[in-house]
């Protein structure tokens, strides 16, 4: 198994450097700060619409069987957002996106402006009574004048960890989707040495985790011809883990299904017969819940026929998600692969 045309050590040197930046939903200026200072000399055209996605386009050379394709990946992350300051200063929180209260506990968490805290509990009888409303944020405030000085309700925080490992394995917050993100980086370094006839749209999008809000507008503005999202998705091959198909390792995951998407026959058969002509590992997805920016495009306009190509990982929102770098690669090389053919025999 070899990289056919992405370059592992960028991969993994960007992967290094998105992971720990911060940007929770509806909060993504700083990692949109981040990435377009990678796709700028990247790109044709860049752009940031009004509700903070972040698109750049690589024109194509055009010809026939030349289309427009969308290729999403969501920079945001999740978060927690102070609800209430009590009078000694400690943070109650609503979740931003999923999170499960026994991930919580303990953990780190820092604010936009660089504020850190850590997660507490109230004293429980029983561990079956740990739900988020008995967690609160501390950040060392004396009083609640302070804390609503440096953290005002409204305010959101995000885990605080760097990328770890050595081998292919990689653990960090956050890969959820900076993973995605680094692989558009990635595809977007290779349209430039390998040019493809299409115009490719690469769409940072914002507020996925609340519900591919970001997603539905950048379709609508792009309306493609294809689209596909770039996400994580869950494994199977964890102890009395999920029975899920799914496998760390066992290279990029084709999307048949979520909660949010069926994925159109042409799409999910044109990345099978590519992975397979081009000797790419892939394995199919189907996830019984959760959802990607390929749900929300996909119902734009008069429909857009649309997919997604996963990265397994495992952990999926917690603070330590694990991805195998193989994996990254081989859903880099299935995008490139892709842009590389005409699509003149799809339905668009
Ligand atoms: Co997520
Ligand atoms: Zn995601």
């Amino acid at each position: 198994m070899s990289a056919l045309y992405a370059d592992t050590t960028r991969l993994e040197r960007l992967i290094r450097e998105l992971a720990p930046a911060y940007g929770p939903a509806g909060q993504e200026e700083q990692i949109r700060s981040l990435i377009r200072k990678h796709v700028e000399p990247l790109a044709d055209e860049v752009n940031v619409d009004r509700l903070g996605n972040l698109m750049a386009l690589v024109r194509g050379s055009g010809g026939p069987g030349a289309r427009r394709v969308l290729i999403a990946a969501h920079m945001d992350e999740i978060g927690l957002m102070v609800t209430h300051i009590d009078e000694k200063g400690f943070l109650r929180f609503a979740p931003v996106g999923g999170h499960g209260p026994a991930t919580l506990l303990g953990q780190r968490v820092v604010f936009a402006d660089g504020t850190v805290g850590t997660i507490g509990a109230e004293r429980l009888d029983d561990i079956k009574d740990l739900k988020l409303d008995r967690l609160f944020i501390d950040i060392g405030a004396a009083d609640r004048e302070e804390a609503a000085r440096r953290t005002p309700v409204g305010s959101t925080a995000a885990f605080i960890q760097e990328v770890v490992g050595t081998g292919s394995r990689l653990i960090g917050k956050a890969m959820d989707d900076r993973v995605g993100c680094a692989v558009l980086v990635e595809v977007m370094h290779q349209l430039r040495a390998h040019p493809s006839i299409h115009d490719v749209y690469c769409v940072f999008s914002v507020q996925e985790e609340v519900g591919a809000r970001g997603a539905r507008t950048a379709g609508y503005a792009i309306s493609p011809d294809l689209a596909l999202a770039v996400d994580v998705t869950a494994t199977g091959d964890t102890p009395n883990g999920e029975r899920l198909n799914m496998t760390l390792g066992g290279g990029t995951a084709i999307k048949v299904k979520d909660n949010s998407l069926i994925a159109h026959p042409w799409v999910r058969q044109l990345l099978v017969d590519t992975a397979a002509a081009a000797g790419i590992p892939y394995q199919m997805e189907v996830l019984p819940y959760g959802g990607t920016d390929a749900g929300a495009i996909h119902l734009t306009k008069s429909g857009v026929p649309a997919g997604a190509v996963s990265i397994p990982t495992r952990y999926l929102h917690t603070p330590s998600e694990m991805i195998d770098l193989q994996d990254v690669v081989a859903t880099a090389d299935l995008l490139i692969a892709v842009l590389q053919q005409s699509l003149a025999t799809g339905p668009a």
